[in-house]
């Protein structure tokens, strides 16, 4: 390490070890001293000129700019503007649906350290160490093969850092670029809430049809999100609302549009559910409606409307396998939930309580595990058994938390038939296993582990096969 670095970074050092405010006064001197004054000299020589122009922040903006991000997209099931105009009984209505700050107790945050040749290594908090690589590599105008993006794990993702955490890796290794030194860049809490996407919000609009018993005949479904200023996963996330806008309903009629709409703000991006949870929302907010119309328990027009079989295609067309087990699942809970004597007691209560009202709901949910774009379904690992059976184990998958390194690893001894501590996880590298999908949609633990099972039963059979032969037994034989 050159000398001036090292010297910093004993500054540095040493500045972490002081008290809460006295650290904070050494940190901003020192940013200042090797960046602000140029920085500042450079923020007082620029010249903006500006023309204000009214900004489309919400749904209602966006609908008079008319810009998307991305084309409307609609599919149909059946006929439903005629089974609309037959059915016994419709309504329709609109419901705004709210989004949410992912709030990961780690803000985004990348740690840039130049190497020789023009290297770069990147410690990045990131569900997508690939696309991280990807991502600076054609910032600092390098070949992939020139970075390489380690993720040892993550203080929580929840979706805001499968695509949003590439801009601070870029910006920390322009920076370590330019200046050949280290360079670590962590977003206040403030910055990252003013500074990444949320969970998309929607205006959803419905027409629904429906009979005296309060089964769905049709539904007419319009999602309006808010996508932000860019596309970033829109495309994935909307398209999943529309998947889940039947959640575990048979429509036998149905028209399920959306328009992914562009406005003036943060981009919105994935989040935990990934546009899932919009679709659900909007269907259940249907069966509420249907409910209240025919003075109906909610629960009861949720059960007459369940997937079954005969009644089991979705509208986008895929039959639903095994959705004889939901009517008798949903009795049982019923019934183990005591939900009627419970929504009597509510009722009482409410009744004698003039603010503070009780609720209670039961809900099925169908969720649609797996990437929608189908390429991503897929993972690598990297397996190596040392001379002395200990065995290191690297995988494309991140850790944020839920356990993903543990479940592989353990993946792993099973198939060597060895103790769990004889496996070492070492950190998410693209130096590893390169041009992995991110580690999202319900899928880390499923297709890293198959891969790391396949890796290590390789090598298993490879190693049986040799002892065999030495042995003069067969393979199968070998333990
Ligand atoms: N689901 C969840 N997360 C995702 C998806 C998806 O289909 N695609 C990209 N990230
Ligand atoms: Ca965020």
């Amino acid at each position: 390490m050159s000398k001036p670095i090292s010297q910093v970074l004993r500054l540095y050092a040493a500045i972490e070890q002081l008290d809460y405010l006295p650290r904070l006064v050494a940190r901003l001197c020192v940013g200042l001293m090797f960046f602000g004054g140029a920085l500042r000299k450079a923020a007082r020589r620029a010249r903006i000129e500006a023309v204000p122009e009214m900004p489309a922040i919400d749904v209602a903006d966006a609908l008079e700019t008319g810009e998307t991000v991305l084309p409307d997209y609609a599919f149909r099931h059946g006929v439903p503007e005629s089974a609309l105009r037959a059915a016994p009984l419709t309504l329709d209505g609109e419901l705004e649906i709210g989004g949410q700050e992912h709030f990961y107790l780690e803000g985004q945050i990348a740690f840039a350290l130049p190497g020789e040749g023009g290297d770069m290594l990147v410690h990045s908090s990131t569900q997508h160490p690939s696309e991280v690589q990807h991502i600076v590599a054609r910032v600092l105008g390098v070949a992939d093969h020139a970075v390489t993006v380690e993720c040892r794990r993550m203080g929580g993702g929840f979706g805001g850092k499968e695509s949003q955490a590439s801009h601070w890796a870029a910006i920390a290794a322009l920076a370590a670029r330019v200046t050949g030194r280290p360079c670590k860049l962590r977003l206040d809490r403030d910055d990252d809430f003013a500074l990444t996407g949320k969970r998309h919000d929607f205006i959803t609009r419905y027409e629904v049809g429906f009979d005296e018993t309060g089964m769905i005949e049709a539904l007419d479904v319009e999602h309006l999100a808010r996508c932000g200023y860019s596309a970033d996963l829109s495309l994935g996330v909307i398209d999943r609302t529309m998947f889940h806008t039947d959640n575990a309903y048979y429509l036998p009629h149905a028209h399920i549009a959306s328009r992914r709409l562009k406005t003036n703000t943060v981009s919105n991006t994935a989040f935990r559910g990934f546009g899932g949870p919009q679709g659900v929302l909007a269907i259940e907010c249907v069966m509420d409606a249907v409910a209240r119309r025919l003075c109906r328990d909610p629960l009861d027009i949720r059960k007459a409307n369940l997937y079954r079989a005969g009644r089991d295609v979705t509208p986008y067309g895929m039959t639903v396998f095994d959705c004889e087990t939901l009517p008798p699942l949903v009795e049982t809970l019923e019934e183990s939930a005591r939900y009627r004597a419970r929504r009597e007691e509510i009722a009482a209560f409410n009744m004698g309580s003039p603010i503070i009202k009780r609720g209670i709901a039961l809900t099925p949910v169908k969720f649609g595990i797996s990437f929608t774009l189908k390429h991503l379904n897929q993972a690598g690992a990297l397996v190596h058994v040392y001379s002395d059976g200990s065995v290191m184990l690297n995988h494309g998958g991140t850790e944020m938390g839920q356990g993903l390194n543990t479940k592989v690893a353990q993946v792993v001894a099973e198939e060597f038939g060895l103790p769990l501590a004889a496996v070492k996880i070492t950190a998410t590298s693209t130096a590893k296993v390169p041009n992995t999908a991110p580690t999202a949609a319900s899928s880390g633990s499923d297709l890293n582990g198959m891969a790391a099972k396949i890796a290590a039963g390789t090598i298993r059979d490879r190693m049986a096969a040799e002892a065999a032969r030495r042995l003069g037994a067969a393979p199968g034989d070998v333990c």
